[in-house]
């Protein structure tokens, strides 16, 4: 049976209700009608570049391996042999021809074949009863496709494509992921931990949440954190709302500022930096300094100058998002209705040289990851959010998400640039989020959602 919250959601007058961040019936449908069925992202293709190569993840809250095979298809399947469910790699990564399961020795290949079963001719007189060999393989996820190096998968069939889910999103990932038309890597060492929030509340504030910056991250404005950064300059009144607070008005104003959220909820804010404006705040080496300008140069050339000329908060529908101003990708992976696992890989332009490459490293564990200061910033407020929502008498109480909902300030469709709201602050992107989640919680089929026309919050 499928859960309907009546009032989960309520679009007219900006409401979420607590339940949806705790409710552990809520949150097991999640898994089945969000997870189950979004696109995720499960890996880089620079991870898996030779046949047997692979890497370990998480679907939602399904084990997942993603591997190259021997003729250079990536394949994702299930981490559980078909047996009696043990894990078959307990790696993060590696390469191999076979995977061995530890527990009575079946076998399959990097495809996810099952290529061996000990004493299948003596004991099993190669005989598996129901079906055949062929039939006992890894249970595939049955869809992968790539997104300039992003490889992503859908356990629905009937899925959309990547690029129709994507939308407008597109427009931005594609300058992001590939910003000179060579592709992107990333680094090896990807940061994994664990915090007691819901995974909704990171991808919330990732998707539209630029009014917490002034407030949340202060202190780490105040110690200076900002002085350097490669994010680029903002228009001085929204770096300066940002930064200090007041000065919505002017900021808000600025036509080149602005919200886009998309028909299967992925969504951001832009602002095209001003054509003068430095590339980096505070001292850089020479080398990234030349690389910035080589790297907005190169955007131009390939994809015009807007979106050479992005700052951008992000977050995909359901869990992903591309941090602008710190090259890093985040996932969170959901463990529970009150716990995330947080995920950052560290992205980087293929072109880039070795020595930026491990700048960017460096530079970018300052602001998000375990020990980053904008992370800890962020996190401590989603942990006590949730805390709240399992109290009985604040549960009663659903959260306002209405700032902006009333605002007639959609831009005019211009060339380049995407279905678009004038002005960064506003909760509308988080709202249409909420409108897809509960659409997905409730349609019974992709066909149902995608039939249903696109009216953004
Ligand atoms: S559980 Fe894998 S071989 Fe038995
Ligand atoms: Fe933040």
């Amino acid at each position: 049976m499928v859960l309907k919250g009546v009032k989960w959601i309520d679009l007219d007058h900006g409401l979420v209700d607590r339940s949806i961040f705790v409710d552990e019936e809520i949150y097991q449908q999640e898994l089945e009608q969000v997870f189950g069925r979004s696109w995720l992202f499960v890996g880089h293709e620079s991870q898996i570049p030779n046949a047997g190569d692979f890497v370990t993840t998480t679907m939602g809250e399904e084990p997942v391996i993603v591997s190259r095979d021997k003729s250079g298809v990536v394949h994702a399947y299930l981490n559980s042999c078909r047996h009696r469910g043990n894990a078959v790699t307990r790696a993060n990564l590696g390469n191999c021809s076979s995977f061995m399961c530890s527990y009575h020795g079946w076998t399959y290949d990097s495809s996810g074949a099952l290529i061996s079963v000990p004493g299948y001719k003596e004991l099993y007189h190669e005989d598996m009863i129901k079906g055949t060999r062929d039939d006992w393989g890894l249970i595939k996820v049955p869809r992968v496709e790539s997104f300039h190096g992003l490889i992503f998968a859908n356990w629905d069939e009937t899925a959309p494509g990547l690029v129709e889910y994507l939308g407008e999103y597109g427009w931005f990932l594609e300058a992001r992921v590939d910003p000179q038309g060579h592709g992107s890597e990333v680094d090896a060492v990807v940061l994994k931990w664990t915090m007691n929030h819901n995974w909704k509340f990171a991808a919330d504030n990732f998707v539209g949440d630029i009014y917490h910056t002034t407030i949340t991250h202060k202190s780490a404005n105040l110690a200076g954190h900002r002085t350097r950064s490669l994010g680029g300059a903002q228009a001085p009144a929204e770096a300066e709302a940002m930064r200090e607070g007041g000065r919505y008005t002017e900021a808000q104003s600025n036509p080149d500022a602005f919200r886009m959220a998309t028909k299967y909820g992925h969504g951001g804010g832009f602002t095209l930096r001003p054509a003068d404006a430095p590339l980096y705040r505070g001292e850089v080496s020479e080398q990234m300094a030349t690389y910035l300008q080589q790297r907005r140069d190169a955007i131009e050339q390939r994809l015009g100058p807007n979106r050479a000329r992005i700052i951008a908060f992000n977050a995909m529908f359901p869990n992903f998002s591309i941090n602008s101003s710190a090259e890093q990708i985040h996932v969170w992976h959901p463990r529970g209705p009150q716990k995330t696992e947080s995920w950052i890989y560290f992205l980087f332009d293929k072109a880039a040289p070795e020595e930026v490459k491990r700048q960017l490293v460096w530079e970018n564990s300052r602001h998000f990851g375990p020990a980053g200061m904008f992370e800890q910033d962020d996190a401590d407020n989603w942990i006590l959010s949730t805390k709240a929502a399992t109290s009985a008498i604040a549960r009663r109480h659903p959260l306002h998400y209405g700032m902006g909902l009333k605002d007639n300030n959609w831009l005019e469709p211009k060339e380049d640039l995407p279905l678009r709201r004038q002005g960064t602050w506003g909760e509308t992107n988080q709202l249409n989020f909420y409108r897809v989640w509960q659409d997905m919680m409730w349609a019974k089929s992709w066909d149902e959602l995608r039939s249903q026309p696109f009216e953004p919050v």
